[in-house]
């Protein structure tokens, strides 16, 4: 089986993800593929990154690019630089590792250009982030066709991955892609791995798995998450541009800051929701997040008339409430806000325009670990939503 996704990085696809259940050795096969590469391309360079760097340094350096390494070119011939998080081998050839979603490690890891960009675990990434990371696969190593690796635990079929890779659409605008080709992925599961796994591990772990989890982790199945906070999300919320209605009582909005910095445009109608317009980036200062905002007319009406309303923005941003125009301080509690909005979902005042792509991808994975705790991954949409909404329901500005 893994042998079968080496093929794929031969077949001309520069983008390749590997999915399916865990322990199947995705991760495995891919960091495999970047030692060849870099000992074959001297001076060469390859970044490893997920949505955390101590996640990327235990499960990705100590627990398979080391071992591997080791294995493949011995320990003589490899250094690993710690303080600055790559390893740089005999030939002049470096591999980074890094987390996209810790502020001080972006700078850093995105300041480089590299032969392969190898996303782990994207299920957790945002394509925001992935996509400004496209931009540095610009190494140019004679010889060396630069590649974009990929694998996960699938999600729900709203996942932009799944868009992509399976659907063959631009996950932003819904359209096909424009070179499909490009995109290759392949699933691979526990099964295919029984020979690395202890013998029970299929058995007495992952057949035991609640429905769901198990077709995820033992099946490689792109299906909605246990514990979705949003359960009563329906796809008949889900409205075209011309279902819409043409006019609202009035507009709210939300913002969250951080490395993904979203917002989420509302309009309310006799007590009724409707999601009409998202938009989000990564790793960029919130006035230049607003001026993008405004220069994509996120503050006129359709007649191109000045459209001011309140944008209640996440409480923590400080000072960045002020460089969004109209910034309010938004409600945060969390709970009474997600309630909120399940009751909305619950008596069908609940909509969401098919255009809104970010929010689509985050409401159906955004769910409750075991401890019920919201899970702080693929959140960043809820949060702008949960702020433009509920803190409106509280407040009751209305703004017409
Ligand atoms: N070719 C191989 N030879 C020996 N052991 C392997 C090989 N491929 C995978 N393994 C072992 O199988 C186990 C699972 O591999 P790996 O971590 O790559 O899977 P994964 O699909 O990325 O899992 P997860 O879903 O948990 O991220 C590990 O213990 C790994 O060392
Ligand atoms: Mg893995």
């Amino acid at each position: 089986m893994q042998r079968a996704a080496l093929s794929l990085l031969k077949s001309g696809a520069k983008h390749v993800l590997l999915f399916g259940g865990s322990r199947s050795g995705k991760t495995t096969i891919l960091v495999i593929v970047i030692i060849f590469r870099a000992a074959r391309y001297a001076g060469s360079r390859h970044l490893i990154c997920r949505l955390r760097t101590k996640d990327a340094r235990s499960s990705v350096l100590h627990e398979t690019l080391i071992p591997w390494l080791d294995k493949i070119v011995g320990k003589a011939r490899y250094k690993l630089v710690a303080h600055d998080n790559y390893i740089r081998l005999w030939n002049g050839s470096e591999v980074w590792i890094g987390g996209l979603g810790d502020k001080e490690q972006v700078d850093k890891i995105l300041g480089h250009e590299y032969n392969t960009i190898y996303f782990n675990e994207v299920s957790q990434i945002s394509y925001a982030a992935v996509n400004v990371a496209y931009s540095r696969l610009a190494m140019n190593i004679p010889g060396c066709r630069n590649l974009f690796l990929y694998d996960c635990n699938p999600a729900s079929p709203m996942h932009w991955a799944y868009k992509v890779f399976i659907r063959k659409i631009e996950a932003r605008t819904d359209t096909p892609l424009v070179k499909p080709e490009l995109y290759a992925s392949m699933v691979l599961n526990p099964a295919d791995n029984a020979e690395n796994l202890a013998s029970d591990y299929i058995e007495d772990i992952l057949d035991p798995m609640p429905e769901k989890q198990r077709a995820r982790f033992r099946d490689g199945l792109w299906v909605k998450a246990d514990g979705v906070v949003y359960d009563r999300f329906e796809e008949e919320m889900i409205l075209d541009p011309e279902e819409m209605p043409e006019r609202f009582d009035f507009v709210t909005a939300g913002q969250d800051f951080g490395l993904n910095i979203t917002n989420v445009k509302v309009g309310w109608i006799a007590g009724a929701v409707y999601v009409f317009a998202d938009y989000g980036a990564y790793n960029m200062p919130t006035r230049t997040f607003n001026e993008e905002l405004a220069a994509r007319g996120w503050y006129r009406n359709g007649d191109g008339s000045a459209n001011i309303f309140p944008t209640f923005c996440d409480p923590a941003g400080g000072e960045r409430i002020q460089e969004i125009t109209g910034g309010v301080k938004a409600n945060n509690s969390v709970d009474s806000g997600i309630d909120y909005i399940a009751a909305l979902m619950e008596k069908k005042r609940f909509f969401v325009c098919s255009t809104c792509t970010g929010v689509l991808q985050e409401i159906a994975d955004y769910a409750r670990d075991e401890a019920n705790e919201i899970v702080k991954v693929n959140d960043h949409y809820m949060d702008a939503m949960r702020y433009a909404i509920f803190s409106q329901a509280q407040y009751g500005v209305v703004c017409a």
